[in-house]
């Protein structure tokens, strides 16, 4: 009795051990290394990382996508370049990659570049995005026209 009683609660282990990797799975690393590419290349960083444009991309990759309080103006008010490191924490790869297809943000959010990614690009970006964990402040929130934004913006007409 005791001895298969032993033999169940071993059972339980491995399989609380086994759903636990099954439900986050290592990426490869091939595909992290992809996504460090695309988020570089693809322009993510310009905007969603702080003085990335100013420091000819000299921030190191601890602050990378980790939002920016700089506004962005214009008709559709006032928006900030989201905290993606945030974001993608409290997001599955498959809740990612339909939101990617899905959003429609506002200006200056090129939106349209991200849903026109392979899925295979969307969960590259998810990996290494994922890989460099949550950290940081969420972006201030988005201020409607003509109310008035604190802090610098950068002005559309
Ligand atoms: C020109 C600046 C700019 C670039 C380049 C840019 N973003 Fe953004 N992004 C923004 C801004 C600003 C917002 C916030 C928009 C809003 O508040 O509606 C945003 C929001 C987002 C959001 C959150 C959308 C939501 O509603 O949940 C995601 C996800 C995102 N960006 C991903 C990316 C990815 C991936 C890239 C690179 C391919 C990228 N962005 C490049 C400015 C930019």
């Amino acid at each position: 009795m005791k001895y298969i009683s032993r033999i169940a609660l071993g059972l339980t282990i491995a399989g609380t051990v086994f759903a636990a990797t099954a439900q986050t799975p290592k990426p490869p690393a091939s595909r992290v290394e992809r996504g460090h590419y695309l988020v570089r290349v693809a322009g993510c960083n310009d905007c969603h990382t702080p003085n990335y444009g100013p420091s000819n991309g000299k921030v190191d990759e601890s602050l990378w996508l980790t939002g920016d309080a700089l506004g962005w103006q214009g008709p559709w008010g006032t928006t900030y370049a989201t905290n993606l490191r945030l974001l993608l924490a409290g997001m599955s790869e498959q809740q990612w990659v339909s939101h990617a297809r899905t959003m429609e943000p506002r200006p200056p959010m090129p939106w349209f570049n991200v849903r026109a990614m392979t899925d295979a690009d969307l969960k590259a970006i998810y990996a290494f995005t994922r890989s460099l964990g949550p950290t940081g402040a969420s972006a201030p929130a988005y201020v409607p026209p003509n109310a008035k934004a604190e802090g610098p913006v950068v002005r559309f007409p």
